[in-house]
């Protein structure tokens, strides 16, 4: 694993944990951190873990981009400024088609392109006393670089985004579940305990279904009903075909036993690799 400045990266049997590490900065994300997490990601990703946890060292999850680091300092350096920007939406981009689950845990201030990590995660446990914001508006532009497509994927109310992104009001981690940012809000001394709840269920399951579960999950929002079926069930094949028909030949064999009930617990999944 490389030695990295601005972040850590754990990686523990088959769950990876990357914690942003500039807590006296807040965790806001310099392109320095960016180029790490662009790295880190390939690295945790050949790692072929399961569940990969982010989150942030101190009292922030992520308190956004670095506005001196990657704008006030570069922008008369169109080139270098291009860079940091292009480092950021490289590791956004591969977030977002990750195969392993990603979990942001949110522990703090959460604000702008902090809200567009947590977005783009699968899953969200967040602390209740976590403050979160989309706070472009404030300093005078708009929430970019992919900020406001989250905010549309997460907060699907058209009222309520458009009222947080204009307003720059912010919330806290119960109001981030019910506006859609977040899977379940903690309190932040049950945070860790929480999150670990989350990542134990998930190593108990197969890595290739966390993955097709989600790309199945992100290719069929935008197909028609007749296009989604034949879809699902192309994929049911290639699954069972990868995993050589696992579920067939292990989880309903042991089902037909009455050694589980599926709908209470995960079956065992026969080898490693799958
Ligand atoms: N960019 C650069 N520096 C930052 C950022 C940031 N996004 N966030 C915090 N810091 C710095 C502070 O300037 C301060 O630096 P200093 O010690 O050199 O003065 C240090 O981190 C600690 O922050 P404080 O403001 O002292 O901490 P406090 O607890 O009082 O406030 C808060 C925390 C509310 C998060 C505040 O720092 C803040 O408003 N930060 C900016 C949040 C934001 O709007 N981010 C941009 C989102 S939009 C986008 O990502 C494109």
């Amino acid at each position: 694993m490389s030695n990295y400045q601005n972040i850590v990266v754990e990686i523990h049997g088959g769950s990876a944990t990357i914690t942003l590490n500039r807590p006296e900065k807040k965790n806001c994300m310099s392109p320095a951190l960016h180029a790490e997490m662009c790295q880190a990601l390939v690295e945790v990703e050949a790692a072929k873990v399961k569940v990969v946890v982010l989150t942030g060292a101190g009292d922030s999850f992520i308190g956004g981009m670095d506005l001196e680091k990657c704008f006030f300092d570069n922008w008369d350096e169109p080139a270098r400024f291009k860079e940091g920007v292009e480092y950021s939406f490289e590791w956004m981009r591969r977030l977002k088609a990750f195969p392993a689950v990603t979990i942001a845990k949110v522990n703090g201030w959460c604000f702008g392109g902090g809200m567009l990590v947590a977005g783009l995660c699968d899953i969200a446990i967040v602390a209740e006393e976590s403050t979160w914001g989309l706070s472009e508006v404030n300093f005078g532009i708009f929430p970019g670089g992919g900020t406001t497509w989250a905010t549309q994927a997460n907060m699907p109310s058209r009222k309520q985004a458009l009222y947080y992104s204009l307003t720059a009001e912010t919330f806290d981690g119960k109001e981030a579940v019910t506006l859609g940012w977040a899977s379940k809000a903690v309190p932040l001394a049950g945070l860790d305990e929480a999150t670990q709840r989350v990542v134990d269920n998930l190593l108990r399951k197969g890595r290739i279904v966390l993955d097709f579960t989600k790309q199945v999950y992100e290719r069929t929002r935008d197909m028609n009903f007749p296009d989604a079926i034949d879809y699902e069930i192309a994929k049911l094949y290639e699954l069972s075909r990868l995993t050589n028909d696992d579920w067939i030949k292990t989880a309903l064999q042991s089902f037909k036993k009455r050694e589980y009930k599926p709908g209470l617990q995960s079956y065992q999944v026969a080898r490693e690799d799958i």
